[in-house]
């Protein structure tokens, strides 16, 4: 293969690559498949960021993962992954036909004992969970993300990294739902003063100014 030359061939040329070597590529293409089949209103959207969730996981040396937004399972596998053998995921997911496949992909996987599935949104969900969590990974639709911020602020360790997806989907049409939500929660990230934020491509990632 010539040697890429142009920003697209630059993203093919590491897609490409880095899909030959994931080891949940399986799962990415059944969370594809998944969301064709179910339809409109499905969010299945897999991650494009996998093999990025579990190097940020391992270089952290995270132990105590949270998700919010499992979909049925790919980003959950590859923070499993990348946590190491003694690592743990807490994923949550409002879509009672989402959680019940990701659970059977878990235990496919070999992962059930290391990522538990909390059937419920996130905005019901957080508030009965306990922290602290080395990495907290939000991946979810928008309409409750401005709630997910003060229970993110409270479950994240001294030097835990939240890294937060879907903050610019009006890239794909200006008048998609939740885009005021999502403006909300990028205002209070950059503005909270506790948190040094950063983004990687559109995704933010935040961790504790001291
Ligand atoms: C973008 S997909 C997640 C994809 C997954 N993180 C991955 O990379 O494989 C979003 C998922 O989050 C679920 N979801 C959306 N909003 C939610 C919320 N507020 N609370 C819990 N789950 C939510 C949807 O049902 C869907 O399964
Ligand atoms: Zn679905």
């Amino acid at each position: 293969m010539s040697e890429p030359t142009t920003p697209d061939d630059v993203q093919r040329w590491i897609a490409d690559r880095l899909e030959r070597i994931d080891p949940f590529r399986r799962v990415y293409e059944s969370s594809e498949a998944h969301r064709l089949r179910h339809g409109t209103g499905c969010t299945v959207y897999p991650t494009g960021s996998g093999p990025l969730l579990g190097t940020l996981a391992r270089a952290i040396g995270a132990r105590r993962v949270l998700e919010v937004g499992c979909g049925i399972g790919y980003s959950a596998l590859w923070l499993a992954y990348g946590s190491g053998p003694n690592g743990h995921v807490d994923t949550i997911e409002r879509s009672a036909d989402h959680a019940e496949i990701a659970r059977r992909t878990f235990a496919e996987e070999g992962y059930a004992d290391r990522i538990v599935v909390h059937l419920g949104s996130g905005a019901s969900a957080l508030p009965r969970l306990g922290g602290p969590y080395d990495l907290v990974f939000c991946d979810a639709d928008l309409d409750e993300y401005p709630s997910f911020f003060q229970e993110f602020l409270r479950l994240l360790s001294p030097k835990g990294t939240l890294l937060t997806s879907n903050l610019f989907l009006g890239l794909y049409g200006a008048d998609l739902p939740g885009l005021e939500q999502a403006a909300l929660y990028r205002e209070r990230l950059l503005l909270e003063p506790s948190l040094l934020t950063a983004f990687i491509g559109r995704m933010a990632i935040s961790v504790r100014r001291d």
